[in-house]
């Protein structure tokens, strides 16, 4: 299984070391998503240490105010050490003040998508109308992390190319999410923990870890009425494809 989306820093745990033994033996591969200099910086050792994980670096919306000028010069330089741009996006639920320097630090981002042929990894929050908006004039493709918009959202970054990350929120009881992941064709699905974050049933409440994964591979597979193998197989292919691993 591949888990798209997580943060597994040093700063976020303090039994990381025994955590990334677990996922060696459970074959669970990572691709753990930086948001700013210091986490971008931490994935890329990390991926360079185990083959089991794989960087993705990217600004995060939160961080613009303080962004590092040498934002762009960063990621070029490490291009080939990372399988995607991420954790990018619009965030509008913690401050809408600073909108524009959101979308122009996202716009760049994409832009070197685009030039550099990555995939990219998004952030969204209360913001799905602008985030699609800007997708749509880039040629990228990726994951719109954490999806929670409506069946139509879902189709439109679908037909954009897009596949949907689907995290422990799909475990939660009344989740309006469920009625999308069983209208959409599990071929747009990709499976992410956002660890140390948003811990699935049964496990809510706990710190989460990669080794979560398999509780929301379970849930999707009794939602599509399909097998848990299966789930694991397909999800497992969109991603690897996506990401060329
Ligand atoms: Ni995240």
């Amino acid at each position: 299984m591949i888990d798209t989306h997580c943060h597994l820093f040093d700063s976020e745990y303090d039994n990381l070391d025994d955590i990334l033994d677990k996922l060696n033996e459970e074959g669970i591969k990572c691709i753990v998503n930086g948001c700013d200099m210091l986490s971008n910086t931490d994935t890329i050792n990390l991926s360079l240490k185990y083959p089991f994980i794989y960087a993705s670096i990217g600004f995060h919306p939160s961080i613009v105010d303080n962004i590092s000028e040498d934002y762009i010069e960063f990621i070029e330089e490490n291009i080939d050490n990372v399988v995607a741009i991420g954790e990018i996006g619009l965030d509008y639920y913690w401050t809408k003040d600073n909108k524009e320097k959101q979308k122009e630090v996202f716009e760049n981002q994409l832009k070197l998508a685009e030039k550099y042929n990555k995939p990219v990894i998004v952030h969204t929050r209360d913001s799905i109308a602008d985030t699609y908006d800007i997708l749509k004039k880039y040629n990228v493709k990726g994951v719109i992390h954490a999806f929670s918009g409506s069946l139509e959202m879902a189709n439109k970054f679908i037909e954009l190319g897009f596949k949907l990350g689907i995290g422990g929120v799909i475990t939660f009881k009344n989740c309006k999410l469920r009625d999308v992941v069983k209208d959409i064709d599990i071929k747009n699905i990709v499976l992410e923990t956002d660890s140390p974050y948003l811990s699935p049933e049964p496990v809510r409440g706990k710190v989460n870890t990669p080794l979560n994964l398999k509780y929301i591979a379970f849930y999707v597979a009794n939602l599509k009425g399909i097998t848990y193998d299966e789930v694991c197989s397909i999800t497992t292919y969109n991603a690897s494809n996506l990401f060329d691993l």
